[in-house]
């Protein structure tokens, strides 16, 4: 039985729970689909609960590197079920590329179960982000333009089309007239581009209804009889807690709650069958897209990450902005998700920096300030207070174990677990399976 199966089941039998949440602590992009697919091994389902196609997981398995959008990463294991949840939103002409990509490339996914109540990502929401941004102009998001923001729209304005209602022909013809009508006006009117053709539209999405209907469940039924059989659940958080629409940056983020509590509503599973929130925290900060970023760094020393990190996006393919490691924006992620482990990546990225700088404090005006500022024009203006390391200026690709990592390494890691406020569990040295170390904490 390998470590990590011991680690959940312990972490199972000591709780009497069995679902662990993986999400992200910083602004996306941390490497949670590395960090899921090497759990996944002894988990028997894998399960996302929010976000769409704007997420980008990089997998790296036996040199080759996978990229999904919508898939949860189990998808490379056989024999696993993968769920999509109801909290995600669904564009079906992506998600079936995705899925004849896989098989191609030899998986299989028989074991894929798709909401039924997730919503349907249409043409009309991409062509909305698309034009929404144009409008927006200087205050534009940066958004992946994938529909995302108008599909959620939707949703919550009780419009949207769920996946049931694109298995039902009837339904959906009818609630595609009246989305289409409506949405058809507002594109022409407001923002003076054509609309879409009902009877293609109609076409389009009835065949990829065809296609997909083999996958569609009831997924919170599944998921609570999966945990009540005592299997191993993972939920795969996607963006991450600074895109969080009620915590994050707003109005910078994305239209979920890609926080660990947002697996009760987006799964449809009870709070008190999570055992475990590890928060993934890249060992310095990036992001994409718009918005304030106290740590960011506009010299060699960004560029230098840029480089070495290859820190361009996954969906977009725009370079990301690079900073500092900011504990503030760590310790505000533990506390909004209860993470209790920390599973740290790319620190092998950091390698050759002699001098490393940590963000442990925001001053605003002279002060430190104890709380996250939830005011934009605030975090624009904070002063990060850093502490110097110094760097181990040395290669830990190849180290396996804690003990193993450079004195330096570990005094990072160790500061940035006190400052953060919660436990180191993973440390990740490249993006190999095999380059990862699991701390003795996590399985005691
Ligand atoms: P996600 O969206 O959180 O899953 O992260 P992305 O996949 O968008 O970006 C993370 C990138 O880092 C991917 O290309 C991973 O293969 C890679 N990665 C993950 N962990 C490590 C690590 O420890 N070291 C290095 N060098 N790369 C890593
Ligand atoms: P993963 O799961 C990084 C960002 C976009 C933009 C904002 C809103 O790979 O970590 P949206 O299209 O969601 O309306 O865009 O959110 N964003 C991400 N940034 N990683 C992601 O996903 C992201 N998903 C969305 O760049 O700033
Ligand atoms: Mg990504």
């Amino acid at each position: 039985m390998g470590i990590v199966k011991q680690s959940l089941i312990r972490m199972g039998r000591v709780k009497i729970m069995s679902a662990i949440i993986v999400m992200g602590t910083q602004w996306g992009d941390e490497g949670k689909g590395k960090i899921v697919d090497y759990l996944a091994e002894e988990a028997d389902v894998v399960a996302r609960y929010q976000g769409g196609n704007n997420a980008g997981h990089t997998v790296v398995v036996a040199g080759k590197e996978f990229k999904l959008h919508l898939l949860p990463s189990g998808i490379l294991y056989k024999g696993k079920t993968c769920v999509i949840g109801n909290g995600v939103v669904i564009d079906p002409g992506v998600l079936l590329k995705e899925i004849k990509g896989m098989q191609e490339k030899g998986f299989e996914t028989v074991g894929l179960k798709i909401s039924n109540r997730a919503h349907v990502i249409m043409p009309y929401h991409r062509l909305l982000d698309e034009v929404q941004e144009k409008y927006r102009g200087e205050h534009k998001i940066g958004t992946t333009k994938r529909g995302i923001g108008p599909c959620y729209m939707d949703k919550n304005s009780r419009n949207g089309i769920r996946i049931v209602d694109l298995m039902d022909t009837e339904e959906f013809s009818e609630k595609l007239k009246r989305n289409l009508e409506a949405n058809n006006h507002l594109l022409k009117a407001v923002y003076g581009v054509d609309g879409f053709d009902y009877e293609t539209v109609k076409a389009e999405y009835l065949g990829y209804a065809e296609e997909l209907r083999c996958y569609v469940a009831d997924t919170s039924a599944a998921l609570n009889q999966a945990i009540k059989q005592g299997k191993k659940v993972l939920f795969e958080g996607a963006q991450a807690t600074m895109l969080d629409l009620d915590h994050g940056t707003y109005p910078y983020v994305t239209s979920s709650n890609p926080i660990a509590g947002s697996v009760g509503p987006g799964a449809g599973i009870g709070p008190t069958k999570i055992s475990n929130v590890i928060g993934v925290v890249k060992a310095y900060t990036t992001r994409v897209g718009e918005g304030p970023f106290p740590t960011e760094l506009f010299d060699e020393m960004g560029d230098h990450i840029r480089k070495v990190g290859h820190e361009y996006g996954t969906t977009t393919g725009r370079p990301r902005r690079c900073g500092w490691l900011d504990a503030c924006v760590v310790r505000y992620a533990v506390d909004l998700s209860g993470i209790d482990y920390m599973a740290i990546t790319r620190l092998d990225i950091l390698d050759a920096v002699k001098t490393l700088k940590l963000c442990v404090a925001y001053k605003y005006k002279g002060e430190v300030i104890n709380e996250f500022p939830a005011s934009l024009k605030v975090l624009a203006e904070v002063e990060p207070v850093y502490e110097e390391l110094p760097g181990w200026e040395s290669d830990t690709t190849g180290i396996r174990t804690y003990a193993d990592l450079p004195l330096n390494a570990r005094l990072y890691l160790e500061r940035l677990s006190e400052v953060a406020g919660t436990k180191l569990g993973i440390v990740s040295v490249g993006p190999g399976r095999d380059q990862t170390i699991i701390m003795a904490e996590m399985y005691k």
